[in-house]
Formats: C-alpha cells, sequence, structure tokens
C-alpha cells in the first residue's frame, strides 16, 4: 500500500510540571524535526500533541498546593503550550484531555468495548489509604520487595529486580502520600483483555523486527515472553474522566483515556479546520503511516497497551514505529525539579535563543543510551559549531556580496570542477540528511547537515575571494554564487533542527516567490543571477566562558548543592609517589552483559571488554543501577588487582566509582569514548 499521508504523535505530557530538556529530547524534538523534514518532503503529515490531564499525579500536585486540579492544569498547559511554541515545536494541533472532545471519545471507546462484551468486571483486593481516604495507585506505595527483599520497592514492579507483582504482595506496603499503612480492600473494576491480544501483538512486533529500534523491541520482547495478562482500566478516583453507567467516583484509569487523547485532538484540529470528519482519514485510512514518539518509559503503553485497543477497534491504523528514546540527564545526574536540579524551558528562552538548544539536543539526543545535556558543551556547540562553522560562512559570503557585488546574487561564469562539485554535493546531502530522518537517525542527520556548512566554509577559503576579486572578478563572480545557492541550501537542509535559522536564511536571501521551500530544492533550483537579497542578520552570538560558570553554578542551588557543601568526608590518605600510583594498571573497558547477582540485593555481575580481554567483574551497585542500562557504558576499571570471589563468582578486578555516606555508588565513565583498553593515567 502506498503511503498517502502521516500521523506524528508526540506523548501528551502530564500537565501538573514544566516541560524540560529531558521531555524534549526525547519525544518533541525528534518528532518535530521528523515533521518538518517530512514537510519539505511535500508529505501530507498532521503533528499532533496535548496536555495529559487525569492521573493521579495532578491531584496529589493540587492537594499539596491546596488548589483545585483544574488550577494546576490551567497552569501548566498554558506554560507548557507555550514554551513549545517558543522552541519551534510545530504541532498542527495542541489539544487537553480535560476537553469535553476527548471525555467523549474516550466514554465511546469505552462504551464500545463494553458493548462488544470484551471488558470483564470484576473485584480485586487493592491497597487503601485510611488516612487519604483513596486507594493508592501503583506508584504511591512502597514496601519490601517479596522477590528480593529490596526494602523501597514501588508497588507494581521492583526497581532492584525488576519483577513485576500485585501490590498487595509487598511486604510492609507504607502509603507516600500519608506515611499510614494501607489496608487491604475489595474494589470493583472493569478490565481490558490484554491477555487476549497476545498472540495478534507477537505477529504486530515481528513485523517491525527490522524496523523498530533495538532497545524498544527489548523491551517489548520482555513483556511478551513474560505473557499479557488482563488490565484494570478504571480507578476509584473522582478527577478524570467518568466511566460511562457508573456513579460518581469511578473514572477510566488515564493511561487507557491517554493515548485515546490522540485521537481526541485529532478530531478538535479537524473541528477547528472545517471539515468534522476528516480526523478519520488520520486514524482510519490503511494508506496513512503512524509514527508515535515517545520516552522510553512509556513503551508499554503504545507499543502494547494501545495497540491492542485500536485492534480491538477494527480499522484504526497502528503504530507503524515508536521510535521511542531513552532519557537525557544534567552534567551527569537525573533531571530533579525538588532538588535544584533542573533547567526550564521557559526561564532557558527568557535568556538563550531556541536554536543552539534544538541544536545541541539533537547532536546529544539519548537515541540508543541515555545521553546528558551539559552547560560547556552548549557552548562549544553554539561557538564552534553554529557560530564559527554555519555562522561564519553566511556573514562571510554576505559581507562580500554586499561589498563587492552590490548585495545582488553575481553573474555565475562558467563553473570549473571545484564549483561544479561543490553544487552537486547539494544533492548528495538532501540523500544522505533524507535517509537518516527516514530511519530515526537524528544525530546523524544533523551531523551530515553540519557536513554542508563545514564543506562550504572550506570552499570559501580555498577559492580565496578576496584574491580573485582583484585578480580575475569573474572567477570572484562564480565562487559567490555558488557560496549564495549553498546558503540557499543550507536554508532548507537545517530547517528541521535550527527552523528560526533556516527563517533568517530565507530573509537574508529574499527568496524569489518561484523557489521551492522543498528538500529537493537545492538539487533542482537555483537563486538568479542579479536578484537583490535583504539584511544579513547575526545569526549566532556567542557564549562566554563567566556565563556557563554562572549557569553551572545554579544547578542544584535549591538543595543538591548547600547539601554537598555540608557533607563530610573521609580525611585525605597519606601522599604517595607517581612510582605508587603507576602500579595501579587503570583500563577503558566496555560493558557488554550485566546481571543481579541471584540472592544478593547490592551485586551486579558485568562482563568488561577491555580490549585485550573480557573481565568478569562483580560490584555492589544494585541499588543504583539496572543491569540492562549498563550494557553498552564504557567505565574505567582496576585491571590488575588480584581476584577475589563474591557470592561464589570471581571478580576479576573492580570499577571505578564514587559515592558519600548517602550518595552513589556513582559509576565514572570517560567523558566521552575511548577506544576500549585505553590507559587511564
Ligand atoms: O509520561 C507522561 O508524561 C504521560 N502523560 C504520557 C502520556 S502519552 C499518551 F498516552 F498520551
Ligand atoms: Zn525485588
Amino acid at each position: 500500500m502506498q503511503q498517502k499521508r502521516l500521523l506524528v504523535t508526540s506523548a501528551l505530557p502530564y500537565a501538573n510540571g514544566a516541560i524540560h530538556f529531558g521531555h524534549l529530547a526525547g519525544a518533541y524534538l525528534p518528532a518535530d524535526m521528523y515533521v518538518r523534514y517530512q514537510r519539505l518532503k511535500g508529505t501530507d503529515v498532521l503533528f499532533i500533541g496535548g496536555s495529559d490531564e487525569h492521573g493521579v499525579s495532578i491531584l496529589i500536585s493540587a492537594q499539596k498546593e491546596g488548589v483545585t486540579p483544574k488550577d494546576i492544569i490551567d497552569r501548566y498547559h498554558e506554560l507548557n503550550k507555550s514554551a513549545f511554541e517558543r522552541v519551534g515545536i510545530s504541532f498542527d494541533n495542541y489539544s487537553r484531555t480535560s476537553l469535553p472532545i476527548h471525555h467523549e471519545t474516550a466514554q465511546e471507546w469505552f462504551t464500545a468495548f463494553r458493548d462488544q462484551n470484551l471488558l470483564t468486571r470484576s473485584s480485586e483486593q487493592q491497597l487503601y489509604d485510611p488516612e487519604a481516604k483513596m486507594f493508592l495507585p501503583d506508584r504511591f506505595v512502597v514496601g519490601t520487595c517479596p522477590h528480593c527483599g529490596y526494602d523501597r520497592a514501588y508497588g507494581d514492579q521492583c526497581e532492584n529486580c525488576s519483577k513485576y507483582y500485585d501490590q498487595t504482595e509487598l511486604i510492609n506496603p507504607r502509603s507516600l502520600l500519608s506515611d499510614a499503612d494501607p489496608i487491604v480492600r475489595e474494589a470493583e473494576h472493569w478490565h481490558f483483555p490484554l491477555g487476549a491480544f497476545q498472540e495478534k501483538l507477537e505477529a504486530y512486533v515481528a513485523s517491525h523486527e527490522k524496523d523498530w529500534k533495538e532497545n524498544v523491541l527489548q523491551q517489548v520482547r520482555s513483556w511478551l515472553k513474560a505473557g499479557l495478562s488482563d488490565r484494570p482500566i478504571s480507578r476509584d478516583l473522582t478527577w478524570g474522566v467518568k466511566v460511562p453507567g457508573e456513579d460518581d467516583g469511578k473514572v477510566l484509569y488515564v493511561w487507557f483515556e491517554a493515548v485515546l487523547g490522540y485521537i481526541s485532538s485529532t478530531k478538535e484540529w479537524a473541528e477547528k479546520s472545517g471539515t468534522p470528519e476528516r480526523w478519520r482519514e488520520y486514524w482510519c485510512r490503511e494508506d496513512t503511516k503512524y509514527v508515535a514518539f515517545i520516552g522510553k518509559d512509556n513503551i508499554v503503553f503504545h507499543c502494547l497497551m494501545f495497540p491492542a485497543m485500536l485492534m480491538a477497534r477494527d480499522g484504526y491504523v497502528l503504530p507503524d514505529n515508536v521510535p521511542a528514546n531513552e532519557f537525557l540527564n544534567l552534567e551527569g545526574k537525573k533531571f530533579s525539579k525538588s532538588q535544584g536540579w533542573s533547567i526550564e524551558l521557559q526561564d532557558f528562552l527568557d535568556t538563550y535563543p531556541a536554536d543552539p538548544l534544538r541544536y545541541t539536543l539533537a547532536m546529544n539526543m539519548p537515541e540508543t543510551r541515555d545521553s546528558d545535556f551539559y552547560w560547556k558543551d552548549f557552548q562549544a556547540r553554539n561557538n564552534n559549531e553554529l557560530a564559527d562553522i554555519l555562522g561564519n560562512f553566511v556573514n562571510r559570503t554576505a559581507h562580500f556580496v554586499d561589498k563587492h557585488f552590490d548585495n545582488a546574487v553575481p553573474e555565475a561564469g562558467a563553473p570549473d570542477t571545484v564549483d561544479e562539485a561543490f553544487l552537486a554535493s547539494f544533492a548528495t546531502t538532501a540523500e544522505t540528511v533524507a535517509s537518516n530522518y527516514e530511519r530515526y537517525r537524528f544525530r546523524d542527520a544533523v551531523v551530515n547537515t553540519m557536513n554542508l556548512a563545514r564543506a562550504a566554509n572550506k570552499y570559501f577559503n580555498d577559492r580565496e575571494p578576496w584574491k580573485t576579486v582583484k585578480s580575475d572578478r569573474a572567477v570572484c563572480a562564480t565562487t559567490l554564487n555558488c557560496s549564495l545557492q549553498a546558503i540557499y541550501a543550507l536554508s532548507v537542509f537545517i530547517e528541521p533542527v535550527l527552523p528560526f535559522t533556516a527563517q533568517k536564511l530565507r530573509d537574508f536571501l529574499r527568496l524569489p516567490g518561484d523557489a521551492p521551500l522543498r528538500w529537493d530544492g537545492p538539487a533542482e533550483y537555483r537563486l538568479p543571477s542579479g536578484h537583490r537579497l535583504g539584511e544579513k542578520a547575526l545569526l549566532f552570538e556567542k557564549i562566554d566562558d563567566k556565563t556557563v560558570e554562572a549557569e553551572t553554578a545554579k544547578l542544584g542551588g535549591i538543595g543538591a548543592h548547600e547539601e554537598g557543601a555540608q557533607r563530610s568526608h573521609p580525611p585525605l590518605k597519606p601522599q604517595i609517589t607517581i612510582e605508587d600510583f603507576m602500579r595501579i594498571d587503570l583500563r577503558t573497558g566496555t560493558i557488554r552483559e550485566a546481571e543481579n547477582v541471584p540472592k544478593s540485593n547490592k551485586l551486579i555481575r558485568i562482563i568488561v571488554d577491555i580490549g585485550s580481554e573480557q573481565r568478569q567483574i562483580v560490584a555492589g551497585i544494585a541499588m543504583q543501577y539496572k543491569p540492562e542500562d549498563l550494557i553498552g557504558k564504557q567505565i574505567i576499571i582496576v585491571a590488575n588487582l588480584k581476584p577475589a570471589t563474591l557470592f561464589g563468582i570471581e571478580s576479576q578486578g573492580m570499577l571505578l566509582a564514587g559515592s558519600t555516606e548517602d550518595e552513589g555508588p556513582v559509576i565514572l565513565t570517560p567523558l566521552s569514548v575511548l577506544s576500549d583498553g585505553a590507559q587511564v593515567k
């Protein structure tokens, strides 16, 4: 089936907090880049988003602040909507799940399932908080894991041993809402038969073995392997979408209705556009391709639960891809608003333009593993890449044309082979970058885009127009003509990642009406000679060291930093000589395998590749890290430590990690990847 149109959704963020860089890099920037690229390709594409305005966390935020849930969602919906606009996330519609159109849609889906006799209503035991007077959602109860004994396990899954269980199996459960001891109560709930879709889902996932990302496939396979079971889709709460036909106090489980928010947002878009039925073109036609962008914590809902719901309705498109990203951290630590370890988008955009941020996040996108935002890296990307390469090339060209050719496109003489190769490279860039976007490889797409700016800078340097302007004006004119054609090409190719800069380039070029704003434009179209240009604009301002130092120092100011200052560390050890130190053989190595050591809460067994050989190491890091998150990470090990046996397993070395009484251990990794086996001194 020939694809006719494209539907793209980004996870609907909860409207009880401001989105930060992590969210942006996970599910919004890649979606926006993909959509902008597709629009340039001429694809009929619809980009759908909105706020997720139900769920217990919103209720709790409201309770904490002593305001209504509506106060919370109104505040954060507006805040996030405007943050997305300012950073250039070009949704065609940004809706809210509190709107009547969403409530009606979600209720219609529930009713359809119930009328199909698909749902069952059965009673189950659940933990109830007698003080907060509510049933406890899984993430609001902790206790001791029934499998490994970890004492801070959540109600659904243990962070230590990764096992799933029922919340009533927790030993010594405690409510995180009131600290009360919960009691077990019976509650009747509606259930969706996810288990009945096991085979269909297996076939669906198998049909995407080749095109889905490995991180997504791994998670989905492990759920399928464990076997799917029926899922409750109602909750005893007052905030949410009311379950049709039930007394007040029962709402649809937030995940059941949130995914339907994509459909109701599309319906809202169709209504606003005066074509109320057009939503069906995107959701109910086989010739639509649907791509759902999310963060890794949303995988199961988008790859299993939502597809099962769509299958159960018949006639709906299933996600063709769910290119979930891993997490972005901040300067080596998880984003944490409460500890002040966060940068809110709105605050950032009050000081810095959007494009350098988009570029930095794209170049560090957590596509296959967690990654970090570092202020220093942001500075380097802005100064050394955007300003010094792209900005410099455009600036030099504009300045030169203004000074020597009356700010109009100079007449091109006969191009020589260098000019020709340069012009021909636009088509190659178009192809390479496109193939990366088509395969959801955003970092590579941007690297290849910037390579054209690099090549353009080099072309300008090598052609030395400041010399030819005196020695051979016709050659000089050709050089500047080709350079201006390159600016046009760049204005197209950078659009997905640097849309505001692309607009500035187009304003400078004063693109003629017939100039195609299309992906294949640069391969075909040339700015005509004599075309008068606009004013050149400053593209990128450099960021100085002081600014970066001040921004870095702000991090953690509300908690982590002050706490750190008061912390007492063990006294320093006596001095050693350089010879003493050189006896320790430190090497880089990449973790190839990792698994929890059975019967131990603390230990993980890893296999580390140090180039010349593989080492088995047993490390006390299980409280801080999940084995699957370690694979692929490069670490530093003590390679000449005498082997020791822990829990019956030989440990052939030691990994480097830092810790204090109440932090860590935190594994130390090289700032950028070295080859395995490199000596660390
Ligand atoms: O993780 C979250 O922020 C959820 N609100 C995402 C929901 S995505 C979809 F289901 F709407
Ligand atoms: Zn456990």
